[in-house]
């Protein structure tokens, strides 16, 4: 005998009223578990609960496939999951709509319904971009970020954040879509290199700086061993780090305020990217150069616990992190970016907003920073780091 599902409705016509249009609304809470791990099987289990019967559509890219996402789509069968599995390319390049497109034609090509989910594996390019695909298949499959760099454990897989670049600017194309779980196994950083560690750091920092002196002390305290792959500490800081994300989020998740103290470092940082391309400079790279620059400008403003903006660049340099232009491996023109900068002004009708911090866990935002106090603060960095000695490492 099929289930009786009995639907009664009594809509009352609403008087015409030309004055007060009638209103939709629409709301929805969006709340997610992060689990941070530090071995494949504890990742697996937490895995298995969040997934439970539904098929999974597992993405990565070609790299983190040999490296680690055939083994774990293994493991996932081996406990009873129906596991299907793809990858594109690894790099920026693949964050595109032609990558989106391949991949919403291959998840078309299998089996995967409404109520499965899509299993992102990877760096931030692999969690925004599959994201996204997500956000847009049967509009909107359920998504289970399972991060692979650093970047992506602190930063990229929390906050719904999910776009690909567009030939004209990054990230253009994009939605907030939450995943459903992130899984956030930090044994997975074992084989990223040194250079990709330091930069996904830099993020972290950023975190410390504008929201919490504990994250900041600590990674103050365990930096090398952070970049020794510590499996501890990388724990310790992930937990810490996406604890930082997550409350700093929660106050307004969908970016309505335009004044956000995540974007500290990133004004300079993105002019930096713009010049090189979104290639030869790491994100997590030229954000720390951002925060140097925006810490300097505070500096001459007056407005920064100067003990805070050394601490900052001796932190940043211990990393191995760029704090002058002249050290990020490519030429960078101070002309260059300042003229980046403009083109950043020309769009948002003048104004370039920089997060200026003034101590641990305070940062002020401010719009009114001139060209000329930016090519001062460059040029005088670059000076300053040509008479130092090379630290000790
Ligand atoms: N959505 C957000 O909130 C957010 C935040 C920050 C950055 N991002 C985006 O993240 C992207 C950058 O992410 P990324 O730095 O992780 O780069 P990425 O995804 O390109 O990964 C870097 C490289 O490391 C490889 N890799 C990944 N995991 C590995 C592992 N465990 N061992 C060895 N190699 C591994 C990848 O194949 C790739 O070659 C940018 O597109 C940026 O816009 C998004
Ligand atoms: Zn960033």
């Amino acid at each position: 005998m099929p289930a009786l599902v009995r639907c009664e409705h009594d809509v009352a016509l609403p008087a015409a009223s030309p004055e007060a249009p009638y209103r939709f609304s629409a709301t929805r809470t969006d709340e997610y578990p992060v689990h941070v791990c530090r071995d494949e099987s504890t990742a697996v289990g937490h895995l298995l609960r969040e997934v439970g019967a539904r098929r999974v559509a597992l993405i990565t890219d070609d790299r983190v496939a040999a490296i680690h996402a055939r083994g774990l789509a293994a493991r996932l069968r081996a406990g009873g999951l129906d596991v299907t599995m793809t990858a594109f390319p690894s790099g920026e390049a693949s964050k595109s709509l032609r990558t989106a497109c391949d991949m919403l034609d291959w998840l078309a090509g299998t089996t995967i319904a409404r109520r499965d989910v899509v299993l992102a594996v990877g760096g931030g390019v692999v969690i925004d971009t599959v994201g996204w695909v997500a956000s847009a298949y049967m509009r909107g499959v359920p998504y289970v970020n399972v991060p692979t760099t650093l970047l992506a454990h602190v930063d990229a897989a929390l906050g719904g954040k999910v776009a690909v670049d567009h030939t004209s600017a990054k990230n253009l194309i994009g939605a907030f879509y939450q995943p459903k779980a992130v899984v956030s196994n930090v044994g997975y950083l074992g084989s990223l290199d040194r250079r990709q560690l330091a930069a996904g750091l830099a993020e972290a920092v950023k975190k410390g700086v504008i929201g919490s002196p504990d994250l900041f002390r600590l990674i103050e305290h365990e930096a090398e061993r952070v970049l020794s792959r510590d499996l501890d500490v990388l724990e310790t800081l992930v937990q810490a780090a996406s604890r930082v994300k997550c409350e700093l989020l929660s106050g307004d998740p969908y970016e309505e305020d335009l004044r956000r103290p995540l974007n500290f470092g990133h004004t300079v940082g993105h002019a930096v990217e713009t010049v090189t391309g979104y290639g030869p400079v790491l994100h997590g790279e030229a954000v720390a150069f951002g925060m140097v620059v925006a810490a300097a400008i505070a500096a001459d403003r007056g407005l920064i616990d100067l003990d805070l903006r050394d601490r900052l660049v001796q932190l940043l340099r211990r990393i191995g992190l760029p704090v002058s232009l002249a050290e990020f491996g490519v030429w960078v023109d101070v002309d260059d970016v300042v003229a980046a900068l403009g083109q950043i002004r020309k769009i948002r009708d003048g104004q370039i907003r920089f997060v200026l911090p003034l101590a641990l866990g305070q940062t002020a935002i401010v719009d009114d920073v001139t060209d000329a106090e930016v090519r001062v603060v460059m040029e005088r960095l670059a000076v300053e780091r040509r008479a130092e000695p090379e630290p000790a490492r």
